[in-house]
């Protein structure tokens, strides 16, 4: 891999420490970081190398998956660490921070080739990708890339506006827009689970496909970020964004080896044929929710309106379930149904198809002890997959029961989401980063919702804390003939 400095920003913060040095040094490890290689970390606090170096080591026995064992192998991988004090306003901090970076390329003898990850809030996105280009950091001989992560605006209107501005110093192909649900590696392979499969690859249209059910539960509440979920809420914060991908991602079609840019485009494609959402349906098919308290795991957890910095009498959602349509050759007339939430039941992030029973109108088909058929594609916490198959039970009544074919991942030997990316952003491979043009029809798809949550359209229903949300979430299905399935 070609040498390359990683500039980054917000270098204190906590998706640095809880992500991005973990990520880093796993890469390491595995031998997946150039030889040559530099981290220059950045903020604005005063810290020496070493106290960076002690405060990134930290961070890797706190948060990695795999625990440094090996001094000396830690060791090498800090030295790569360096910091800098830069204030994000202050043009003069990127000057010497240029020079810091050229004198270290120069000494490495390595190709002034620079990445920019910025780990900071996204109002700091355009002054920092401004300095830059003023500065000559973003004018080196070599390549140059932005890493940002979500939220990128907060409707389709400031979407636009950031992107222009952000285009003003990097062109397209050079952003890399990590959503990191993009980098679970279930998500990443879940096209070769299709390709690879005849069996399924056959099954994969409206012709076998009765739904199919997208679910990202968690049980944590709003945690310490009242200020930015009170305004963005699980439709901005989950679906917008981290349901979307998912749900293009499992309806793509692509032939095996196709490039980033096919991926991209089909993605588009998906994404364009989403019918969209007319105001008179906009209560039917979406559900918005807001937990009350409950319990989560035996331990009893306040409601949301009481947690701290939540304004009283706040409408907003703590879980959005939907139902879409794909209007295209392979998905039309399959329901995709789609729900998040914060405290619910359990942690799951799955993907469950429900297969059509075609012989089920026919005489002497017909048997209501079937269950149906299923595949269920588990992303995190645990990777998996099960196929739910009907089978006279093993004694002789003769029952049906169903039976479950089981494969479950090792997850001590499960990449991060974060390594993955990482690794892709560096490489130049921008399959699994959002384009432009699927973050703008994402927000132009939502942007109904948003202005009937902000209107107050649609309903808001509580539900328990440690429940599956609203009952009005289960009635989404239930008109339709339906059930979420796996909730017990
Ligand atoms: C983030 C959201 O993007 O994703 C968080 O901002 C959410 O609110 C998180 O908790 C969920 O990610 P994961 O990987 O734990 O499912």
């Amino acid at each position: 891999m070609e040498a390359m400095s990683l500039v980054l920003f917000g270098a204190t913060g906590d998706l640095a420490k809880r992500k991005i040095y973990p990520a880093l040094y796993n890469l390491f490890i595995d031998g997946k970081l150039p030889r040559s290689f530099s981290v220059f970390g950045l903020g604005r606090r005063e810290l020496t190398d070493e106290t960076f170096r002690s405060h990134v080591e930290q961070s890797l026995r706190a948060f990695s998956r795999r625990e440094p064992q090996d001094e000396a192998v830690t060791q090498q991988f800090l030295n790569a660490f360096r910091y800098n004090v830069l204030h994000i306003g202050r043009l003069e901090d990127y000057g010497k921070l240029l020079s810091r970076i050229e004198r270290r390329e120069e000494a490495l003898g390595a190709a002034p080739n620079r990445m920019f990850y910025l780990s900071v809030s996204p109002e700091f996105f355009e002054p920092i990708a401004a300095n830059l280009m003023e500065s000559g950091l973003g004018s080196a001989k070599g390549w140059k890339r932005l890493v940002i992560e979500k939220p990128f605006g907060h409707d389709l209107q400031s979407a636009r506006v950031l992107n222009e501005k952000l285009g003003k110093a990097f062109a397209e192909h050079e952003i890399y827009r990590i959503d990191h649900y993009l980098g679970k590696p279930m998500v990443q392979r879940l096209e070769t689970l299709q390709q690879s499969n005849p069996v399924l690859h056959a099954l994969w249209t409206n012709r076998h496909i009765a739904n199919v059910q997208i679910t990202a539960n968690e049980t944590v509440g709003v945690e310490e970020r009242a200020a930015y979920y009170d305004q963005a809420g699980a439709v901005r914060d989950m679906f917008q964004n981290h349901m979307l991908q998912l749900l293009t991602m499992l309806a793509i079609h692509l032939p095996s080896n196709s490039s980033s840019e096919e991926v991209r485009l089909k993605k588009k494609k998906v994404m364009e044929a989403l019918v969209p959402l007319q105001q008179e349906d906009l209560a039917s098919l979406v559900v918005r929710g807001q937990y009350a308290s409950g319990e989560i795991q035996g331990k009893p957890v306040i409601g949301y309106a009481a947690e701290p910095g939540i304004p009283e009498g706040s409408m907003n959602d703590t879980f959005i379930a939907a139902k879409l349509q794909i209007d295209d050759y392979f998905w039309r007339g399959v329901p995709f149904y789609i729900r998040t939430g914060k405290r619910m039941k359990e942690k799951s992030t799955r993907l469950v198809i429900e297969f059509k029973e075609p012989l089920a109108n026919q005489a002497g088909h017909k048997d209501e002890r079937k269950r149906p058929n299923l595949l269920v594609i588990e992303i995190s916490p645990n990777e998996g997959i099960t196929l739910q198959l009907n089978m006279k039970d093993t004694g002789r009544t003769g029952e049906l029961q169903p039976i479950r074919i089981d494969f479950h991942a090792n997850q001590q030997d499960v990449p991060e989401a974060y390594e993955n990316l990482i690794r892709d952003a560096m490489l130049g491979d921008p399959t699994f980063f959002a384009h432009w043009d699927e973050v703008e029809l994402a927000w132009k798809w939502t942007q109904p919702i948003l202005d009937a949550f902000q209107a107050n359209q649609v309903p808001l229903h509580a539900y328990e804390a440690g429940s599956y949300g609203p009952a009005a979430s289960d009635e989404l299905l239930a008109k339709d003939g339906f059930r979420w399935h796996f909730d017990t």
